[in-house]
């Protein structure tokens, strides 16, 4: 009762006894993440993006698509009705900045990987209402005259790796060589699936990739990498 009264009317010793105790909650809840290695769930097929997805990507966020459409499927019954399996944290651990989005004028995009044909995708891309007659999206089809940026692929790889993102020396090094591979139908993919398992190959017109060759790419991946029959998620799923 006295030591209680001493603090109370002490502003000093109130204060440090105050931070000494916040301290000592934080330490306790902090100090167990420093033990493991992440905090992320490693789960059954999650992969670093295959070169031209990762172009892609950067498209995606160029061009501002997540201002129409989230990648974070939530885990409540009408979401995982309409989109899927609800997204979990390792779906995005190569992304930076993850796309989680919370606007939605158009669908959630997490899962639409493998939903569509590439022929609808590019046909969607250049003019949606043709497909969608009532969609409010915009016509991007200039990203098929536009060729893909190829000098710098290396340097984002780079980039990403200096954040965490596990590209080896041998990828970084095949860069173009697997972007040749999955732009054109008729190459041999075996190198480009053996690094990047389920990687979709597309279609560059002439040869050359197109911006629009990475966007396909990057949308037919999403969502189709992780195997959950292996991945223990189904607490919420019924
Ligand atoms: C102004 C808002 C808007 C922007 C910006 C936008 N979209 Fe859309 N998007 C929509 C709407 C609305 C739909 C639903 C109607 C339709 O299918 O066209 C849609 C549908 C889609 C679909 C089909 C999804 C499904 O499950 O049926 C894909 C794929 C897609 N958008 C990709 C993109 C990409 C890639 C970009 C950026 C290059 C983009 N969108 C930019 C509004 C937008």
């Amino acid at each position: 009762m006295i030591k209680h009264q001493f603090f109370e009317k002490n502003a000093v010793f109130l204060l440090v006894g105050t931070l000494l105790t916040v301290a000592i909650g934080g330490i306790v809840e902090i100090v167990p993440l420093f033990t493991i290695e992440t905090t992320v769930e490693h789960v059954q097929g999650m992969r670093p993006y295959t070169p031209l997805e990762m172009a892609g990507r950067d498209i995606y966020v160029r061009e501002g698509c997540y201002l129409c459409h989230s990648q974070q499927i939530r885990a409540l019954r009408d979401e995982v009705e309409r989109y899927g399996h609800y997204s979990i944290a390792a779906e995005s651990m190569y992304d930076h900045p993850f796309q989680w989005g919370s606007k939605r004028i158009g669908p959630d995009l997490a899962r639409v990987g493998g939903k569509y044909s590439n022929d609808w995708q590019y046909a969607h891309l250049k003019n949606p209402q043709e497909l969608v007659p009532e969609s409010l999206m915009p016509h991007y089809a200039f990203l098929a005259d536009t060729p893909l940026r190829l000098d710098d692929i290396q340097e984002r790889m780079r980039t990403l790796r200096a954040v965490g993102v596990p590209y080896s020396d041998e990828d970084i090094a095949q860069a173009s060589a697997d972007i040749a591979a999955q732009a054109n139908p008729t190459a041999d993919t075996a190198d480009l699936l053996k690094r990047y398992p389920k990687a979709v190959e597309v279609s560059a017109e002439n040869g050359q990739p197109s911006e629009m060759d990475a966007l396909v790419a990057y949308l037919q991946m999403l969502g189709t990498l992780v195997n959950f029959a292996d991945t223990n998620t189904e607490r919420l799923q019924q």
